[in-house]
């Protein structure tokens, strides 16, 4: 049976890829690589980097070309779905061009805000192509976040909600600490209060990465300014950012 392990490579550092990692792609014969446009360019170019680095056998690079989605539709659910429908038939046409042991190398860990473990099953429920799988685990860009800024997520004993901007614009803060991913809108600047206290963080782990932490108030004027520069310089931009009151 035709084999596939979906890797998680880590937030954008090669050297946080762990040695499971590593293992797992050296078994590999070919790698199926998703790709999108200008931001996916550079993040496709730094999974070839790391497979450089660890891989030295041959193996082929299979690069999958995500479909467009519309990014404001009024049917959101229904438009994911479409989306990873277009997706899991491209995936399957990759797939079949494989007969033993393929791969995914996912960005950051495959259990957060990624897609590629429910297109697998999608596709295996399909029927078309069968395999086994088998995840490992990645550095997240939340674990990446922490370390940079050296702080822990929750306080002692308190829980942490991780979300999304479109959400924390719907629901605000919840207690405890809110991390929050996804956010192409600076939805920080929407919530409310004095007494918050911000580590942001952008391009974690890659050559542009950039930090600023601090009371909320103060420094959400330079993290917007900051964030419209560097993403008009690259063309794309990735950030995510630790919320807890004082
Ligand atoms: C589709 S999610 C993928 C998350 C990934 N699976 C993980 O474990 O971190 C993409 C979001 O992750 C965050 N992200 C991923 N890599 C990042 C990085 N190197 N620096 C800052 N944020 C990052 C951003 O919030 C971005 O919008």
């Amino acid at each position: 049976m035709r084999e596939l392990s979906v890797i998680g490579i880590g937030a954008g550092d090669p050297d946080q890829v762990t040695m499971q990692a590593v293992k797992a792609m050296r078994r590999a014969e070919a790698f199926f690589v998703i790709g999108k446009g200008a931001e996916k360019r550079e993040l496709v170019e730094v999974r070839t980097a790391i497979l450089a680095e660890y891989v030295e056998g041959p193996h082929r690079i299979i690069e999958i070309t995500d479909p467009p989605r519309d990014r404001t539709p009024e049917d959101y659910t229904g438009v994911v779905q479409d989306w990873h429908e277009r997706r899991a038939e491209l995936l399957e046409a990759a797939f079949e061009q494989v007969d033993g042991v393929g791969a995914i190398l996912v960005w950051g860990d495959p259990a957060l805000y990624d897609s590629t473990l429910r297109m697998i099953e999608h596709v295996l429920a399909r029927g078309r192509v069968d395999f086994d799988y088998t995840v490992i685990p990645g550095v997240t860009s939340i674990a990446a976040l922490a370390a940079r800024h050296r702080v822990v997520l929750h306080r002692i004993g308190e829980p942490v909600h991780v979300t999304t901007g479109r959400k924390l614009r719907e629901q605000g803060l919840g207690t405890g600490s809110t991390v929050v991913m996804l956010d192409g809108d600076t939805s920080f600047t929407e919530v409310p209060g004095d007494d918050i206290h911000i580590w942001w963080g952008a391009y974690l782990g890659m050559p542009d990465e950039t930090l600023i932490a601090g009371n909320l108030r103060e420094v959400e004027h330079e993290i917007v300014t900051r964030r419209a520069q560097l993403r008009a310089n690259k063309g794309w931009i990735m950030d995510v950012y630790l919320l807890r009151a004082f």
